[in-house]
């Protein structure tokens, strides 16, 4: 390390199941990230146990001398922090489960952090959010929260307009795990290994160039022949762990990129563009939430329950695949020690992208530095992306403008406005749904 600095590092959201992986891809980078405590915090306390005790072991055997805690308290948990990282998910997997299942029911695409469900999701996260600013500024006004608690798009437009000073940066996994897939099908090894020109929203967006950062070759043409036939599909050893509606997923990117063969998509994009096929095959008794509770829930809770009972983590699942995280660590480096890296974060435009209004959030390349991040311009946006964004990034603002406004009319415009909703009267049903079932969360919209 280039200091002596080590660091004090709070997941918000410790009860996250990528909680224990991100711990361990920390620990496995402590020659570049040096820590000297870790906290959790989450504000359910029997779900933050289950995986703060497995995780209590892990750094007992691994790291006795970094302190690790996990609290339910706010000022216990956001006093001496230097990075926050947001990790959580208002309303849990109930809550995800109805944002999926109510669109649904009315041929509408259900889905985590697109079209109506991804809306709802965006208006539980913005208090939530905003207060966890609040403590850390309070507690450790030189603190960074790196936050990659959903909906991003409309989480950075609340920041934009209701914290704007704040240091806040909201960052997604997607193009980087894109990027690995990217790497795998160049014969390369994962994200670092390439320089990279993407624009777009969050989950919502496109690469313009990809070369090889070593030798700088131009490396679309091969990945255009291969996405084309395959999508981001890679298959193998990489893809064994591949939930099946991830498979379906990255192969649905071939048709993605047929409709915009200048550039390559983003896995989201399908949602947008082919919303009847995505309807036409999902269940709409059994969706993402409940392969994630069958598979990854059960997988980290699991394995948690038996380090506990065995007192030991040796040969945990995270030593064997633990790289999912990497780029969050990255991050926390890049800004720890000025490095100036590239990486994607959502950010208001101020030109950006030349033909976006500045105030529009967006995802674009931007060098980390101690100080913030720098966005890079990316040019023009295609006339056809252009569309899709100013709609899609109208729908983001009317939800914040619903949370300021308390404004039924708003949210009922954002949903109706939305590519993914054919109809008004559609809108208005999934939200009259949806508003009984939030009420823990949303404001009263009037
Ligand atoms: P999860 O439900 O497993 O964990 C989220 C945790 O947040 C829960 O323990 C919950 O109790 C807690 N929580 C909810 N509201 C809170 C609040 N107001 N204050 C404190 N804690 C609160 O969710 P998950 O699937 O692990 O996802 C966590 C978040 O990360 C989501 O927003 C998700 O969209 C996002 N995400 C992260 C990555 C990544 O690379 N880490 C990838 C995809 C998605
Ligand atoms: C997750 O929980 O893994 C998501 O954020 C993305 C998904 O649907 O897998």
């Amino acid at each position: 390390t280039k200091d002596n600095r080590k660091f004090s590092v709070v997941i918000a959201g410790g009860g996250s199941t990528f909680t224990p992986g991100f711990v361990l891809n920390l620990l496995q980078n402590q020659d570049r990230f040096p820590l000297r405590k870790l906290k959790f915090y989450d504000n359910d306390a029997e779900r933050q146990k289950k995986i703060g005790d497995a995780v209590a072991i892990i750094m007992k055997e691994r790291a006795p001398e970094i302190e690790f805690e996990y609290t339910t308290d706010p000022k216990e948990a956001f006093t001496d922090v230097d990075f926050v990282m947001g990790s959580i998910r208002v309303g849990k997997y109930h809550m995800r489960s109805l944002d999926e299942k109510i669109p649904l029911r009315y041929g509408v695409n259900g889905q985590e952090t697109t079209g109506p469900g991804g809306m709802a999701y965006g208006l539980r996260s913005i208090p939530a959010i905003i207060q966890i600013i609040d403590w850390m500024e309070e507690y450790s006004p030189n603190a960074w929260m790196i936050n990659y608690s959903n909906t991003i798009a409309i989480v950075a437009e609340a920041c934009r307009r209701l914290r704007p000073h704040s240091k806040v940066i909201n960052i997604c996994d997607m193009p980087i795990d894109i990027m690995t897939r990217m790497a795998q099908i160049c014969g390369l090894k994962d994200y670092h290994d390439l320089d990279f020109n993407y624009y777009g929203l969050n989950h919502f967006g496109w690469w313009k160039g990809v070369w090889d950062k070593k030798t700088g070759k131009d490396l679309m043409p091969e990945l255009k022949k291969y996405v084309s036939k395959n999508g981001y599909w890679v298959g193998g050893d990489f893809d064994k762990d591949t939930e099946p509606s991830w498979e379906a997923t990255f192969k649905k990117a071939a048709d993605c990129y047929a409709l915009e063969p200048n550039t390559l998509p983003n896995t989201y994009m399908q949602y947008y563009y082919y919303p009847q096929y995505e309807v036409k095959n999902a269940d709409p008794h059994h969706t993402r939430t409940d392969e994630i509770r069958e598979y990854r829930q059960k997988i980290v809770f699991g394995e948690c329950e038996r380090i506990v009972k065995e007192g030991t983590a040796e040969n945990n699942m995270w030593d064997r695949n633990a790289t999912h995280s990497e780029y969050i660590v990255d991050i926390c480096h890049a800004i720890a020690y000025n490095t100036g890296e590239k990486f994607l974060a959502n950010i208001p435009n101020n030109g950006a992208i030349s033909n976006m209004d500045p105030d529009s959030i967006v995802e674009v390349p931007c060098l980390f530095t101690s100080h913030g991040v720098e966005p890079m311009a990316t040019g023009k946006a295609g006339i056809f992306q252009r569309g899709l964004m100013m709609e899609q990034q109208t729908c983001e603002k009317l939800v914040v403008d619903a949370y300021e406004q308390h404004s039924y009319e708003k949210m009922w415009e954002a949903f109706a406005l939305n590519k993914t909703v054919p109809d008004a009267l559609v809108a208005k049903k999934i939200l009259d749904d949806m508003i009984p079932e939030n009420k823990p969360y949303w404001p009263e919209l009037k």
